[in-house]
């Protein structure tokens, strides 16, 4: 998990079942997911200009699917920095451990939804960007 870099984080296409009634994108615990789904939360209402995240874990991975609207995710694995935008809701990022990411421009009702590999448990948590660099090296 310490030398996860931003390169292992990735873009996946979960694809989408089309039809003229609307689209439809299903997740399942199968080769999709590198990881068992644990927990699902979803954040909304984020007033503009605001920033979320701003953290790291040291096991917790995720999918993070921008469901409804978009915004923009910046990864950093203290050396490298990448900004992503995620604007579909059939993508979604993978995050591994030991990655600090920031979510922010979110756009007006937009819906950032999380599958999470483990429950919340905030002992998982580096919430301090000094202490998050101390670790990576
Ligand atoms: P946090 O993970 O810091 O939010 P973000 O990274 O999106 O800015 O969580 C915000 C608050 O919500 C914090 O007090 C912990 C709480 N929380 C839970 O109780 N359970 C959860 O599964 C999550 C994700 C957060």
């Amino acid at each position: 998990m310490k030398k996860n870099t931003v390169f292992d984080c990735s873009i996946v296409d979960l694809s989408k079942v089309h039809s003229d009634v609307g689209n439809i994108t299903i997740v399942e615990n199968n080769d999709y997911l590198p990881f068992a789904v644990k927990r699902i939360y979803y954040l909304y209402d984020v007033p503009g200009g605001e920033d979320r995240g701003g953290h790291a874990h040291y096991e917790l991975e995720q999918y993070i699917v921008a469901a409804s609207g978009s915004f923009d995710v910046v990864l950093d694995d203290s050396k490298n920095k990448q900004k992503l935008s995620l604007n579909r809701p059939y993508l979604a990022l993978h995050i591994v451990p030991g990655i600090w990411r920031e979510l922010n421009n979110f756009s007006s009702g937009s819906v950032c939804l999380v599958l999470a590999s483990h429950e919340y448990d905030e002992k998982d948590y580096i919430r301090d960007y000094n202490a998050f660099l101390k670790y990576k090296k």
